[in-house]
């Protein structure tokens, strides 16, 4: 992808493609629920699917019609063996949730993915689910997971991971007794809030001293069909649109039916707190989850710290926070961010990378970013950027190139389509 500064500002209104971490939940619960699930706004990205044709390999029929996909559900036990290994591409969100669900068949599966796949740390989830019986041939990809007789688990979660919670949720569904997970700090709660629609009960306890503890009670569950899914904008997508909206002079646009669901959401308080001129409007609860308009429109920023609970409920939104903060004015601090070191690149290394490309000061630390801003900066230069196959950092360096007066040219750009297909017409199509 090649972009060229521009005179012109985003304007207008703008559809985002569908929430990433709900198109694949809403495949993997609908394929185990009795019954046939319609999903409006399906994410066709690249991961989700993949998702889609490894439940497919597993007897799960589906049809689309218009804009609307149906899934024939086969009950919880009605999986059935693939003929092949099951390959998840880029997806560490289908690899984790779906060794949770692979747990609790009875028969044996391989699970796989690309080279990021193989290299980012499964033991998180393996550990847990050997606890509660699972049987697996490894702790990371590819991994052959046997049949296991599940029983129930009281899991104190070392890393706020909804990726965790969700696959020992998801297992759960398979065991002989309770399973509960409590995390230091609410990580996205879509798995609770779809199951719940899927009429599973759980119970939620936020009153151990600020923890978050969500339990599945032992029993015969089962997964209702009929649901009908409306999967919002992914506010991760949106991310990039309103930080571009912010660092383009004259810019104003407004990102219609985007997800806020507030464990996901937390860039929107952090860049109010840096001054971004934003608001929610039409806010509504769809499908379970939180919905609204957001407007976004250019704004001098000023630098921020953020850290703690925060970091959780905005870690895929770093790398554009960061681009951010790299035209506020100050400096920005991002602490307590280790995960971004294991998702789809080490991101700390990738950010700091990037901005010291565009000529930016941003320093790593062990567990986050120091970003010295400089508001207003001219760039006018060729710069050439690989962005290390991570689909968050080639949209940042997108976003960068919209204020370099000459071409940046991104290179292995196709990482993008895993999460947002088309982006670069979406980008340039609203430039007005
Ligand atoms: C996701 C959870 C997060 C997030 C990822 C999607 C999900 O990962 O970074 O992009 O859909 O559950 P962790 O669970 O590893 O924090």
């Amino acid at each position: 992808m090649r972009i060229k500064g521009t005179k012109k500002s985003l304007r207008g209104s703008l559809a985002m493609p569908g929430d990433k971490s709900i198109s694949h939940r809403a495949v993997m619960l609908a394929a185990l629920a009795d019954g046939r699930t319609e999903i409006g706004g399906f994410l066709r990205g690249e991961d989700c699917l993949n998702t889609l044709k490894n439940f497919k390999m597993m007897g799960v029929d589906y049809i689309e019609k218009k804009d609307k996909l149906l899934i024939k559900g086969r009950g919880l036990k009605g999986l059935q063996k693939p003929g092949k290994a099951l390959d998840v591409g880029n997806s560490g969100t289908a690899f984790r949730l779906m060794t949770g669900i692979l747990a609790g068949q009875e028969f044996i599966t391989k699970l796989t993915g690309d080279a990021s796949i193989q290299k980012r740390p499964m033991k998180r989830v393996v550990e847990p689910l050997r606890k509660m019986g699972g049987r697996f041939s490894g702790e990371s990809a590819p991994l052959i997971i046997f049949p296991g007789k599940l029983k129930g688990l009281n899991y104190e979660s070392p890393i706020a991971s909804a990726q965790v919670k969700s696959a020992l949720l998801l297992a759960g569904l398979y065991a002989s007794g309770a399973v509960s997970v409590t995390e230091k700090v609410l990580s996205r709660d879509h798995t609770e809030r779809m199951l719940k629609n899927f009429g599973v009960k759980l119970k939620t306890d936020t009153s151990v001293s600020g923890k978050y503890k969500v339990t599945l009670p032992a029993g015969r569950h089962k997964l209702r069909g009929g649901l009908k899914i409306a999967v919002p904008g992914d506010f991760s997508s949106a991310a990039f649109f309103i930080v571009a909206a912010l660092l383009v002079p004259g810019s104003k646009i407004t990102l219609k039916n985007i997800g806020v669901n507030p464990a996901r959401a937390g860039l929107i308080d952090v860049l109010k707190k840096m001054g971004a001129r934003l608001a929610l409007k039409n806010k509504k609860i769809v499908s379970g989850e939180p919905v609204a308009d957001i407007e976004a429109a250019y704004s001098p920023l000023k630098g921020t710290t953020v850290d703690g609970a925060l970091i959780v409920r905005l870690i895929d939104e770093v790398p554009v926070l960061a681009a951010a903060a790299a035209l506020a004015q100050g400096r920005t601090v991002i602490k307590d961010a280790g995960e971004l070191r294991v998702k789809e690149s080490d991101r700390l290394k990738s950010i700091c990378a990037l901005l010291s490309a565009f000529g930016f000061k941003a320093g790593e630390t062990a567990d986050g970013l120091i970003i010295d801003g400089s508001p207003g900066r001219q760039i006018s230069k060729n710069i050439k950027i690989d962005p290390a196959y991570d689909h968050r950092i080639a949209m940042t360096a997108a976003v960068l190139g919209l204020l370099n007066q000459k071409e940046t040219l991104i290179s292995a750009d196709k990482c993008i389509e895993t999460s947002f297909p088309r982006f670069e017409q979406a980008l340039l199509g609203a430039l007005k």
